[in-house]
């Protein structure tokens, strides 16, 4: 280990409450992204909102509690900001505590470079390495960017926080305050496979051909795809997010990525959430290469590989075609993501497919999440121009090429049984079939 360096971390490292002392009245906090979030640094600026007013906040798929932020107090200082809501998060902006930005996630980090400044970002990253390299691990996607941006720079190192291979590197001459926190990280195994989830996977699994590089979106069913390719050959990972089937794919020699057009023999990606195995799997191992998520999600860069296929999940269809993944009706659930950027670089790949899945039902079969209209309020994520299958459990509808009338018949088609004689009856009141 290089002296200097060693010194400099010594020079550096406090505690987390008097690391969030910088914070002051009417600054720009960024808290950063999913598993790669700063726990103690996040719990200590929480202990300060008797002393701050108006401190803006952002952060992207929240794994921690954000009642410090929220509660009736924390109402009053922190002005809440997402880039992606996750179930910890959906209320605080349904609740008008807080809102959310409309993004496209390649774009992510040029918003910063452009518009964006923070007066503080902290991150948790990986223990440093012997040339004073700390990994965004978990999390690299628009950390960087961020960082650039960002006036002051606190670490809280873990030593749970993978070192991930690729452009994932802040130097600690870039970092300002250093904390120590060594927890676990939050962990989300992949909850059990349904009949259903095995149903769709199977379909959209026989359309993956071998040699074919895939990205797994957020969501039980991009999951469940993933385990029903283990009997093909050579499949490539080029994603936005690793996750545990992945990283089965490439431990029983499926993902080789052998037969992938760029990045051989490599699986790309720009975060991780998963399994504590899935964070200790891809620390250090020269498979996994994290990207800013400006070149993962580029669509430009997607569709140079071949055979590329990307598998995401929505939430409602209309019976043209239009796909509601981040709300439905007003009621925000998430946010568009990387499901844009896929769907477009997959389609246009050469010998590529863009999948979107969804259950035929929701709300305990109550209700057909293949609608005749969407609910008054929904955000489309992908418009019907961009979309080309789509799976529910009772079959594919393929619907490029297709007309108005040709998509209402196909979307009927999938839908749950007890509801296509509706779903017949209204495509005929608004004249698509
Ligand atoms: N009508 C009413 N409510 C619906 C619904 C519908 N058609 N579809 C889903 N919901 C509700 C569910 O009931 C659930 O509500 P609850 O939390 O109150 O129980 C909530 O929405 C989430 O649905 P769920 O089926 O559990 O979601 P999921 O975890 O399988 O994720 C998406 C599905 C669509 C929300 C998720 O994939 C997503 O956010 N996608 C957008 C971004 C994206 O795909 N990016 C690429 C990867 S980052």
């Amino acid at each position: 280990m290089n002296k200097k360096w060693t010194a400099e971390y010594s020079k550096k490292l406090t505690t987390a409450e008097e690391a969030v002392k910088i914070v002051k009245s009417g600054d720009w906090v960024e808290l950063g992204f999913g598993v790669a979030m700063a726990p103690e640094l996040i719990k200590a600026l929480g202990k300060r909102r008797y002393e701050l007013k108006n401190v803006g906040i952002r952060e992207t798929l929240m794994v921690y509690p954000v009642d410090d932020y929220v509660s009736s107090e924390g109402q009053e200082v922190f002005n809440y900001n997402s880039w992606f809501l996750t179930a910890r998060t959906r209320n605080v902006v349904n609740n008008g505590n807080g809102s959310t930005y409309p993004e496209y996630f390649n774009e992510i980090p040029g918003y910063y470079t452009r518009y964006l400044e923070n007066d503080v970002m902290m991150v948790s990253v990986s223990p440093m390495d012997d040339h004073g390299y700390f990994s965004f691990g978990t999390g690299v996607s628009y950390h960087r960017a961020a960082a650039n941006k960002s006036k002051k720079m606190i670490v809280e190192v873990n030593e749970n926080q993978p070192y991930v291979y690729g452009d994932t590197f802040i130097h600690i001459s870039d970092v300002d305050i250093i904390t120590e926190n060594h927890a676990p990280l939050p962990a989300f195994p992949a909850p059990p496979l349904t009949e259903t989830d095995k149903a769709i996977g199977g379909m959209i699994a026989d359309l993956v051909e071998d040699g074919a590089t895939i990205q797994l979106g957020i969501g039980a069913i991009p999951n469940a795809v993933g385990l029903a390719l283990k009997s093909k050959d050579d499949i490539g990972i080029h994603t936005e997010m690793f996750v545990d089937s992945m990283m089965e794919l490439v431990e029983e020699g499926v993902a080789t990525g052998k037969r992938k057009s760029i990045h051989k023999e490599r699986a790309i990606g720009t975060f991780a959430g998963g399994s504590a195995d899935l964070y200790k799997y891809i620390n250090r191992n020269p498979m996994f290469e994290s990207y800013p998520v400006s070149y993962t999600n580029n669509p430009c860069v997607i569709m140079q590989n071949h055979k590329m296929v990307a598998i995401n999940a929505t939430a409602q269809v209309d019976l043209t075609g239009q796909c509601v993944s981040e709300s439905v009706g007003t009621r925000m659930l998430s946010g568009t993501g990387g499901q844009m950027d896929y769907a477009r670089g997959a389609y246009s790949s050469e010998g590529g497919k863009s999948f979107l899945c969804l259950y035929s039902t929701a709300k305990n079969g109550t209700i057909s999440k293949i609608t005749p209209t969407l609910t008054p309020g929904s955000v489309v994520t992908t418009p019907r121009t961009e979309v080309e299958y789509i799976v529910t459990e009772y079959g594919i509808a393929m619907l490029k090429g297709k007309s108005l009338k040709e998509r209402a018949n196909e979307l009927i088609a999938i839908a749950h049984p007890d509801f296509r004689g509706w779903l017949r009856e209204e495509a005929k009141r608004i004249n698509l079939i």
